[in-house]
């Protein structure tokens, strides 16, 4: 029987961060003042290894995961990712295996990753800009080279895509209007992101988010849209259609509707620590087992302990008082998103 926790949820999702890395410095979530040339991330040794990743990722299926999203970092750093991704593919019991990158290494890959057996992907982008694109990166890039993996990717049969833009009010709530032109009338979903309080470096502050309500006020009064029902239950983003017939977006409202009673997600870190939720303090170490001659039983059981005492709910519970820096946290970096 698979484990509930402490709400009654089960264990649904898997997020797997494959590399603490990234080609971006995206300043609500690795700094370029912080993460500089000196900075260390993990060294080799400390990273999972694909073998181990996959092994993880049986023992998780048996307990009940359906679904599993590769993270970063930048996912597509990591040397040979398409051979983790045709290993976790075979697995049986596994239903979506899909993946989120910044794009920039993406068109290079497309068609490995297809014929791996990636079955969906999703892009983050929160510019259509070039100056703003490029602040928001922390990299010299145009958002082309977004749009044309994308592009790349509906090539590559990927289906749908798509792409995730996280608002952050006085830097690009100006762009929810021209993303929301530039994939209307196309098969892809854009999904604007609440600004979230994640990790202790990006300054948050509740006045920074652009509550769901209002950016999907801003697209209806420039391309008319209208609820739509959720796919499955517990999806994060809430659906709405172009009512002229030119497709979908969602909004992803962490901040001010949030959807912990619904959490089905773990998460796996880099190095190894398994993660109840996107706000934690700290993970628990599963690498150790891994090493350490474990039994997949063993593991299996340490799992499930786990599971059966999280009692996470931080966005229910949130407050200006709890943010940002009230307690030790996860860097978004390390887990994903
Ligand atoms: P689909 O499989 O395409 O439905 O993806 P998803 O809805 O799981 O969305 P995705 O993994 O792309 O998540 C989008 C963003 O939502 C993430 O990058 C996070 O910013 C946010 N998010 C996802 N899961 C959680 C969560 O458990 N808690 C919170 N607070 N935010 C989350
Ligand atoms: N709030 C909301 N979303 C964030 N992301 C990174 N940091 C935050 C934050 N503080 C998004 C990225 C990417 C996804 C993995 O998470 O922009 O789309
Ligand atoms: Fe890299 Fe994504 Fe973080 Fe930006 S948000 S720095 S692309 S991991
Ligand atoms: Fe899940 Fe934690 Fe996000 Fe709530 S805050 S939805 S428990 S990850």
């Amino acid at each position: 029987m698979p484990p509930l926790d402490t709400l009654g949820r089960p264990l649904r999702d898997l997020r797997i961060s494959v590399t603490d890395r990234c080609n971006f410095r995206c300043p609500y979530c690795m700094p370029a003042e912080i993460y500089g040339e000196r900075y260390e991330f993990l060294p080799r040794e400390e990273i999972l290894t694909f073998e181990e990743i996959t092994r993880l990722a049986r023992i998780f299926i048996d307990l009940g995961v359906e679904k599993i999203r590769i993270t970063g970092g930048e996912p597509l750093l990591r040397i040979e990712i398409e051979r983790l991704i045709a290993d976790l593919s075979k697995l049986p019991g596994l239903l979506d295996l899909t993946l989120t990158t910044n794009g920039v290494r993406f068109a290079a890959l497309s068609d490995a990753l297809k014929a791996a057996g990636l079955e969906r992907v999703t892009f983050s982008l929160d510019a259509l800009d070039p100056d703003l694109f490029k602040r928001m990166a922390g990299r010299d890039e145009p958002p082309d080279t977004v749009l044309d993996a994308i592009h790349t990717a509906e090539q590559s049969g990927f289906a749908p895509v798509k792409i995730n833009t996280v608002i952050k009010r006085g830097d690009n709530d100006g762009e929810i209007v021209p993303l929301a032109r530039q994939f209307h009338g196309t098969d892809h979903i854009l999904r604007f992101i609440e600004y979230m309080d994640v990790g202790t470096r990006n300054g948050w502050q509740l006045d920074h988010v652009v509550p769901a309500d209002e950016i999907v006020s801003r697209v209806h009064d420039a391309l008319p849209v209208e609820p739509v029902e959720p796919n499955y239950p517990g999806e994060v983003a809430r659906r709405y259609r172009y009512v002229d017939g030119g497709g979908e977006i969602g909004v992803i409202t962490s901040v001010t509707q949030p959807f912990c009673g619904k959490c089905t997600r773990a998460r796996l870190s880099t190095d190894g620590k398994l993660v109840t939720c996107l706000f934690a303090s700290d993970g628990v170490d599963l690498r150790s087992m891994l090493r350490g001659n474990a039994s997949d039983e063993e593991i299996s059981q340490r799992i499930q302990n786990v599971w059966l005492e999280r009692d996470d709910r931080y966005s229910e519970t949130r407050t200006e008082a709890t943010t940002p820096d009230a307690f030790r946290r996860i860097e978004m970096y390390q887990i994903g998103g």
